[in-house]
């Protein structure tokens, strides 16, 4: 069986921190909604309590019944989580008489505790509350205090019940990710089993179980996420799966051909559907970017819808869904974090179930999941596309040719950038590894990887609202810009721009200059998100 941990959700944006950290320690968790605890699965081995922009005292405060839960199961709060256990428990939880946010260091600690084991004096733990605890309650002991925070840590004594008021799971917490294996490994009994392979082998099952002999329709983007899906639904149901790729003709330069011959060569079993004049005639004319978003997204669910009902035996409906996306529908406090974009939709009147294999995943997870399956590299770096394509980068109305020109300029920049390598190391080097780009470290630290893989994500943009004037040979040029844009990010929420090579920039200026017929100039965008945001409409 599965272990997991169950991270309880009460609202904190580093909740899902914790669910990284523990799947960095091999261990499977899910992170559902406080109230939502499991009490009768047998494969959790333990708990944790997270953070909450609540006070325990505010009356909308995220209450829940731990006493199934305590003497049962290893429990550890962080933050909120250990204050609303020694508030329910008899202690005193109280406003900070000055803030405790920032870094802290635990000058004294209890250095045999289970949970502190291995943390070196001093040791840097970030805080970030507004209330602290002043007493805890009976049979507790405090294990950890910082110079401003009494009670960084306690125990109830003789019990598998922890509080720490700092956040391991952060960066700044310098030796958070020791005080987690602790618990997880030492505490909770990890196998620390949970891998790419162990995933791709408990979910075929899980597909198997859940779908039983049925047909399954999957829509295909492209994309890595919907890709993984696929090939992961293939190995379990083979043909019973039917994948539906829609062209709605605002794809990369020959990206449908290719992606088609990709899918073919992974043994799927796809339908390609060249929509892409009904996209062309409804969009004609049209130039308010949000009009072009609904047309397309219209038009798509009726291409699609089109061909799923085909498939006349289909009872459930596959999606690349990956846990990122969840985040706003998970998101307990109500607050909108991020407006989901993605176009399609289900198919109403064929009563489909939905089947989500992937929706525990992070993206790196999602990347090695394909990797374990043998999937092209290509497919599984991929940047991430805008569903509504091209369409979103003409500024302007969209024609045939003027998607054309924009694929040309879009395509040697693109194919520039996976030839141009670049050396990283320290933070950036981290941050493309912890992205699940496939590099090894050498010896002095640095790694060696394609701009491309550098990036987040990159693409042009063609400004058909403007025209400038140029000099060809002895011709006067009068046409459009291109802008390109390259952003450096984690999730898209938000974003740098990315600091590109001069020397790589020339070169794509150049080229797409002297090769794309109806540019003749070429700008670099250099905003960040917020306030811009990634697409340009
Ligand atoms: P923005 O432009 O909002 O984009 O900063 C954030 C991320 O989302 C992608 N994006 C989309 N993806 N359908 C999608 O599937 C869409 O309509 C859409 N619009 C933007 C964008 O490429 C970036 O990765």
């Amino acid at each position: 069986m599965q272990q997991k941990i169950i991270i309880l959700d009460f609202g904190s944006q580093t909740t899902q921190l914790i669910g990284r950290r523990v799947r960095e320690l091999g261990t499977f968790c899910e992170v559902l909604p406080y109230n939502k605890f499991p009490h009768d699965d047998p494969s959790v081995i333990g708990v944790i309590l997270g953070g909450s922009p609540y006070s325990v005292y505010d009356p909308e405060a995220f209450q829940i019944d731990l006493s199934r839960i305590r003497g049962r199961l290893p429990i550890l709060g962080i933050c909120y989580g250990a204050q609303y256990m020694s508030h329910i428990y008899g202690g005193k939880v109280e406003p900070a008489a000055t803030r405790e946010y920032g870094r802290a260091n635990l000058d004294t600690f209890e250095a045999d505790n289970p949970l502190l084991r291995g943390l070196d004096a001093g040791s840097q733990v970030w805080m970030s509350h507004g209330d602290t605890i002043t007493a805890i309650p009976e049979g507790f002991r405090c294990i950890a205090s910082t110079s401003k925070v009494k009670y960084a840590a306690y125990q109830a004594d003789g019990e598998q019940l922890w509080g720490v008021q700092f956040h391991p799971e952060v960066f700044h917490s310098l030796q958070g990710t020791q005080l987690l294996r602790n618990f997880v490994v030492d505490i909770c009994g990890s196998r620390q089993d949970w891998s790419a392979a162990s995933f791709v082998e408990t979910t075929v099952e899980e597909i198997r179980s859940q779908v039983g002999g049925d047909r399954v329709i999957l829509g295909l983007s492209g994309g890595v996420d919907s890709s993984v899906a696929a090939v992961l639904l293939n190995k379990a149901i083979g043909d019973r799966l039917t994948c539906i790729f829609v062209d709605h003709g605002m794809l990369r330069k020959d990206e449908f051909a290719n992606v088609m011959h990709d899918y073919e060569c992974l043994g799927l079993n796809v339908i390609g559907v060249d929509a892409s004049a009904k996209f062309f005639a409804d969009l004609q004319g049209v130039t308010d970017p949000e009009q072009k978003r609904k047309i397309i997204g219209r038009d798509f669910v009726e291409v699609f819808n089109a061909e799923a009902q085909k498939i006349k035996d289909a009872k459930w409906l596959a999606q690349g869904t990956i846990y990122p996306d969840r985040i706003e529908s998970l998101n307990i406090t109500g607050k909108v974090i991020k407006s989901h974009h993605n176009v399609g939709g289900l198919p109403k009147d064929m009563h489909l179930s939905l089947c989500e294999p992937l929706r525990w995943l992070f993206k790196d997870e999602v990347r090695r999941v394909g990797r374990q399956m043998g999937m092209p590299e290509h497919l599984i770096t991929r940047h991430p596309f805008p569903g509504p394509g091209l369409a979103v980068r003409i500024l302007g109305d969209i024609t045939p040719e003027r998607v054309r020109i924009l694929q040309e300029a879009d395509d040697i920049y693109i194919r520039t950038m996976r030839d141009y390598k670049v050396r990283l190391s320290g933070e950036e080097a981290r941050r493309v590894l912890a992205a699940g780009v496939p590099a090894d470290l050498d010896r002095n630290g640095e790694i060696e990887v394609s701009l491309y893989d550098q990036v987040w994500q990159a693409g042009a943009v063609l400004l058909t609202t403007v025209r400038s004037v140029g000099v060809m040979g002895d011709e006067r040029t009068y046409e459009h810009p291109v802008a390109l844009r390259a952003v450096t990010s984690t999730d898209a929420m938000s974003a740098d721009w990315a600091h590109l090579p001069y020397d790589f920039m020339a070169k794509v200026s150049n080229d797409i200059i002297n090769h794309v017929k109806g540019v003749n100039r070429v700008c670099y965008d250099i905003s960040s998100k917020p306030p811009s945001t990634i697409e340009w409409e």
